[in-house]
């Protein structure tokens, strides 16, 4: 029975690569047309066409889905009513289809930001997946983290009304290949890598690259690894994880880990930061709780800030190409 992995982007392709290598079926899918990974059929298909995605479904025997397709926190800033289109009813359309065609799994990819605004009020302990968050003082402090935040709610219900099988993945921030970012995370490394190889003397004074305190990431590879624990796992119970490990960085730490690659990488940035990562207002009082992960899912992450860094600055072309 095949897995169907939706979005063909930077975490998509290497879970349909992984699941593809240890011989899964597997059909990716996503808007845009473009190459697969061997072994991989790659077909085009839009998550908000809730018949077309029915029929793909039906046509290729699908019985599980990894849903990575979405639109990033920059892009639904710019077009907030197309992506929410994407993110919140493309999540729908995913579940209303596995309740329909009754699917056996459905792991969804959400995001650690959905718990920024609860920093405040947090101590240091680490970050629950049940955080306790006031719906309307903590609500989420973006677009993109409320159609995520919605997407979990809509899965637990699916979950509680329906039977369907569905998980949900809290990633932290994603480093991943520097070819095609659309991701804030990636969007930092790929600015710094550029410096380094450039020679030139990088300012960091977009307020989205940079953050107070320390912040927590985690690599795609590792995301991939964690969307088939989802899959494999015998018994979710909480349906919810931080997929992270337990490491938080500060601003320098991140660009003295590129400063290994490149010994004369100079970068500047304000002495005071007092938000948190990608504009957020609130700065990170301690890592995600991944321990559930590790209990339920059998999964741990394999790659900390320097490797994650330096395999993906060793892959980076010499003119990497920002897409808006
Ligand atoms: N990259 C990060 O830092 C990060 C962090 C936390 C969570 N996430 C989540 O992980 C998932 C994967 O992220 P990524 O980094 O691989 O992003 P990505 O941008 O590389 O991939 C997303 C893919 O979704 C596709 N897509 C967009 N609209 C679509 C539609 N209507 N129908 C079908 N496909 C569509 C895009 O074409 C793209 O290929 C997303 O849900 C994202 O929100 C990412």
């Amino acid at each position: 029975m095949t897995v169907l992995v939706l979005g063909a982007g930077l975490i998509g392709g290497l879970t349909a690569q992984l699941l593809a290598q240890r011989g899964d079926p597997v059909v990716m899918a996503d808007v845009r047309a473009g190459a697969a990974p061997q072994g991989v059929q790659r077909v085009t298909c839009d998550v908000t066409d809730q018949a077309a995605l029915k029929a793909l479904m039906q046509a290729h025997g699908v019985r599980d889905v990894v849903h990575t397709a979405a639109w990033l926190s920059t892009a639904i800033r710019q077009d907030p009513l197309k992506g929410i289109g994407v993110n919140i009813m493309g999540t729908a359309n995913v579940l209303e289809c596995a309740r329909t065609l009754g699917l056996r799994r459905v792991v969804l990819a959400s995001s650690t930001t959905v718990t920024y605004t609860g920093f405040a009020a947090h101590g240091p302990q680490p970050i629950e997946e049940d955080l306790p968050l006031h719906v309307i003082s903590e609500r989420p402090a973006s677009i993109y983290a409320a159609c995520k935040l919605a997407g979990e709610h809509l899965a637990h219900l699916y979950h509680d009304l329906y039977g369907v099988d569905a998980v949900s993945l809290r990633y932290a921030a994603v480093l991943g290949d520097l070819g095609n970012i659309t991701s804030v995370p990636g969007r930092l490394l790929q600015t710094l890598v550029q410096a380094g190889q450039s020679g030139q003397v990088v300012q960091l004074d977009d307020p989205f690259l940079v953050w107070g305190g320390r912040e927590e990431f985690v690599d795609a590879r590792d995301c991939a690894r964690a969307n088939v624990c989802a899959l494999d796992a015998p018994h979710p119970q909480q349906r919810v994880y931080h997929i992270a490990d337990g490491q938080w960085h500060r601003l320098g730490d991140f660009v003295a880990a590129v400063r290994r690659l490149y010994p004369a990488l100079q970068v500047t940035w304000p002495d005071q930061l007092t938000t948190g990562f990608a504009g957020f207002p609130h700065q990170r009082p301690a890592p995600s709780d991944h321990r559930q992960a590790q209990r339920e899912l059998g999964f741990v992450c394999a790659h900390g800030l320097p490797d994650s860094i330096a395999h993906w600055a060793s892959l980076a072309p010499a003119q990497t190409h920002i897409r808006p």
